[in-house]
């Protein structure tokens, strides 16, 4: 039996209001962890926890966020870049010899913002902290599609394989100064993010996974947790595929 040495440990999850993240910031809680739910949507705070209204994508939110949890609770250990947005859209509709639409700059700039650009700023405000404090673990939510692609997500595909990008920087950088950098690329999750995913799509997907069900916000939850314990101590700058076995383009 591993210890998993998360007793009493700080996280930090983000989009902890919903879905993965509501699931995530409950199972660190569990481990006996002190929790930081953030969120822009008001939600309850896990046992021995609290809330914290967080815009991810606004520098100085972040910044008062991370002030108040370092005041409370002295350190963070673990960091979940949880929040994520979709705003999909083709790059160039054609339809019936002509244009029906493009993917528009408010889209491509709301998802980039949120997605990468919020990753980018939290990673960046708790490194700061981590590196006098002796180390950490930093995890962010990639996606099956930032590996592979998908129709209708320029924006989205592009924020989730950025994000990868930054990963293994971050872990390159941060190692000497024992802070561990990894992503989880979840497949298709049961949340409110796939409920506006069209029902043939969705069957599509689930024809496409070797498992044959969609995940649940647990099965991420749990890949966390054991990223964020000594039991991944050797594990760093990797991308952990969390689908069903999910193929894709097939
Ligand atoms: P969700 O839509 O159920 O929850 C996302 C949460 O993030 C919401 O509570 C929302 O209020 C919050 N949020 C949005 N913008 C924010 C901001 N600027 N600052 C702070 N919080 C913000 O999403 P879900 O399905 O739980 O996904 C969580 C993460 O996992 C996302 O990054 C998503 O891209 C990723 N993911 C989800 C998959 C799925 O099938 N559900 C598949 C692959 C990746």
């Amino acid at each position: 039996m591993i210890e998993t040495g998360l007793q009493n440990k700080v996280v930090i999850v983000t989009g902890a209001a919903a879905g993965i993240g509501r699931a995530t910031a409950r199972r660190f809680a569990q481990e006996g962890c002190r929790v930081a739910s953030w969120d822009i949507t008001e939600a309850e705070p896990e046992a021995g926890g609290f809330f914290q209204k967080v815009d991810v994508s606004k520098a100085a939110s972040v910044e008062a966020a991370i002030e108040e949890v370092t005041a409370r609770w002295g350190a963070i250990h673990v960091l979940v870049n949880n929040a994520g947005i979709l705003r999909d859209g083709q790059l160039v509709k054609f339809k019936d010899g002509a244009i029906a639409g493009m993917m528009s700059d408010e889209q491509f700039d709301a998802v980039i913002g949120v997605n990468l650009r919020g990753v980018f700023l939290v990673t960046r405000a708790v490194a700061a902290r981590m590196i006098p404090a002796g180390g950490g673990v930093i995890l962010s939510a990639s996606s099956v599609v930032g590996l592979y692609g998908n129709f209708g997500q320029t924006n989205y595909v592009a924020a989730k394989s950025g994000l990868i990008g930054m990963t293994r920087v971050w872990a390159r950088e941060l190692g000497k100064y024992h802070i561990r950098v990894n992503a989880v690329a979840p497949g298709f999750i049961a949340t409110d993010m796939v409920k506006s995913i069209p029902e043939k799509i969705r069957q599509s997907m689930l024809d496409h996974t070797p498992l044959g069900r969609m995940g649940q916000p647990e099965d991420i939850a749990n890949a966390y947790v054991w990223l964020a314990s000594d039991a991944a101590s050797f594990i760093t700058g990797t991308v952990l595929s969390v689908d069903g076995g999910v193929v894709t383009g097939t």
